[in-house]
C-alpha cells in the first residue's frame, strides 16, 4: 500500500504554543532584538549548563555566528582554517568571507566527522583555526580536536549547527572549545525558521560578537528606544546586521521547553530504524559517551551512486522524502579548482552510499515502519 500523503525527510514540530508566543510578540509592539532574545540566550545557557559558566549571543543564523566567531578570534588574510569537506556550504564560505585560506580535510568513515589524523597532517605554520562539524548530531572527538589545537595554538570553532542536545561523555556540546555555534534553521531539532546562537566560556568574546552582530554599535535598539533608554549610540567598529529578533526568539523559547522530549522521540525512532534495518544498511556510531541527537538519520546503502539515486526515486514514488547530506565541498564547481579529489578518498566513497531518511519528532513509529517496510523491499531487491 502506498500512503496518500508525502512523508518529508524533515518537518518542524509545531503546536498552538508557538503560534501564541509569536502572536504575543506581534501584539507587544517590540519585534526586533529585546528582552525575548535575552531570555532565549539565558535559557539556552541554562539548558547547556556544564561545570563552567557559559555566555551566549543569539543571531539570525548559524552562518552569521561562524562568520563573527572567525572575525572576533582575529582570523583573516594570511591565515589558514581547516574544515571537513563533509559539511554544508556555510562552514567553508565564512572562511572566504574573512579572507583566510580554506583547507579541506577528509572525514572518518564511521562518523563522517573530521578525520583528526588527516587534519593534523594539514596543519602548517599559517593554520590558525579548525572548524569541526558534529555531522547529523553525532559528536566529534572533541578532546582529540582540543589536544591538536593546543599543540599548534589553534582556535576551535565548533560548527554545532546539528548538535543542540548532543552530548560528549555526558556534557552537552557547547562546553568544550573556544566557541560553539548552533543553528535553529527550520529543519533543526530546535527550529525557529531562521536563527542561530554562539556560546562560549569567554564573556568578552561573546560581547565582541554581540557588538559585531549589530554594525559595531555599542548599544542595541531596545536600549535606545525604551522608556529608560537614551537615543545616543556610537559605531565603534566594522559590524554586520546579524541580530536575532524577538519573533524568532519567542518561537525558540517554546521549542526549547520541549527539546528534550523531541530529542527522546528522535532517539526512539532511530532505535527502531537501527533494529529494522540492521544488516541492510550501515549507520553512523552512537553510544552513551557519544550521545547522538539524531538531527539526521543517515543510512549507508552500500550501493553505487546510481543505485542510491534510483532508491531515492523509488522511495519518492512511495511518498517517502529523502535527502543527501552532503555533497562533499570539494565536489562543487566553486571548490573543484582549489582542491584535488584524490585527497578525500573516504568522502568520495561514502558520498555514493549515503541517504538521509525521514527523521523528525512529530513522526510516528508507524511512519518509520512504513519507511523501513519499503526500504527492506527495495534494498533486498
Ligand atoms: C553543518 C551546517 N553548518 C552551518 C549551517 C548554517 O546554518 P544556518 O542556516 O542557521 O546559517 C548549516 C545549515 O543547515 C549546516 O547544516
Amino acid at each position: 500500500m502506498i500512503r496518500k500523503d508525502f512523508l518529508p525527510f524533515s518537518r518542524p514540530e509545531v503546536s498552538d504554543e508557538e503560534v501564541k508566543a509569536a502572536a504575543a510578540v506581534l501584539r507587544s509592539g517590540w519585534w526586533t532584538t529585546g528582552p525575548k532574545v535575552t531570555e532565549f540566550e539565558d535559557k539556552i545557557v541554562d539548558y547547556l549548563k556544564g561545570p563552567e559558566q557559559l555566555y551566549a549571543v543569539g543571531l539570525n543564523s548559524c552562518t552569521a555566528g561562524l562568520h563573527l566567531s572567525l572575525e572576533a578570534l582575529g582570523i583573516g588574510p594570511g591565515d589558514e582554517v581547516i574544515v571537513p569537506t563533509w559539511t554544508f556550504a556555510a562552514t567553508a564560505q565564512v572562511v572566504d568571507w574573512v579572507g583566510a585560506k580554506l583547507v579541506l580535510c577528509d572525514v572518518e568513515e564511521d562518523s563522517l566527522n573530521i578525520d583528526l589524523e588527516k587534519a593534523s597532517r594539514l596543519v602548517t605554520s599559517r593554520t590558525k583555526a579548525i572548524i569541526p562539524v558534529h555531522i547529523a548530531g553525532y559528536p566529534c572527538d572533541i578532546d582529540g580536536i582540543n589536544k591538536l589545537a593546543q599543540r599548534h595554538g589553534l582556535k576551535v570553532i565548533e560548527d554545532a549547527a546539528h548538535a543542540i542536545g548532543t552530548r560528549y561523555f555526558g556534557k552537552k556540546i557547547g562546553n568544550f572549545s573556544d566557541v560553539a555555534v548552533f543553528s535553529f534553521y527550520a529543519t533543526k531539532n530546535l527550529a525557529m525558521g531562521e536563527g542561530g546562537l554562539v556560546v562560549s566560556r569567554n564573556k568578552d568574546l561573546i560581547e565582541s560578537i554581540r557588538k559585531k552582530s549589530y554594525f559595531g554599535i555599542n548599544k542595541q535598539a531596545f536600549k535606545r528606544y525604551g522608556k529608560t533608554g537614551n537615543w545616543f549610540y556610537d559605531i565603534e567598529e566594522k559590524g554586520y546586521k546579524y541580530n536575532l529578533d524577538s519573533l524568532h526568539a519567542a518561537i525558540g523559547l517554546v521549542q526549547l521547553k520541549k527539546l528534550d522530549r523531541m530529542l527522546a522521540k528522535r532517539r526512539k525512532l532511530a532505535a527502531f530504524y537501527r533494529k529494522e534495518l540492521d544488516g541492510l544498511a550501515g549507520f553512523t556510531k552512537d553510544s552513551d559517551e557519544h550521545f547522538h541527537n539524531y538531527h539526521l538519520f543517515m543510512i549507508k546503502t552500500g550501493s553505487s551512486g546510481q543505485e542510491r539515486d534510483s532508491l531515492i526515486i523509488e522511495l519518492k514514488k512511495r511518498n517517502i522524502g529523502t535527502s543527501v547530506h552532503y555533497i562533499p565541498l570539494h565536489m562543487h564547481s566553486y571548490y573543484k579548482k582549489r582542491f584535488c579529489a584524490g585527497d578525500f578518498p573516504v568522502a568520495n566513497k561514502i558520498f555514493n552510499e549515503i541517504l538521509s531518511i525521514p527523521m523528525f519528532s512529530s513522526m510516528t513509529v508507524k511512519d518509520a515502519g512504513y519507511v523501513t517496510g519499503h526500504l527492506k523491499e527495495l534494498l533486498r531487491g
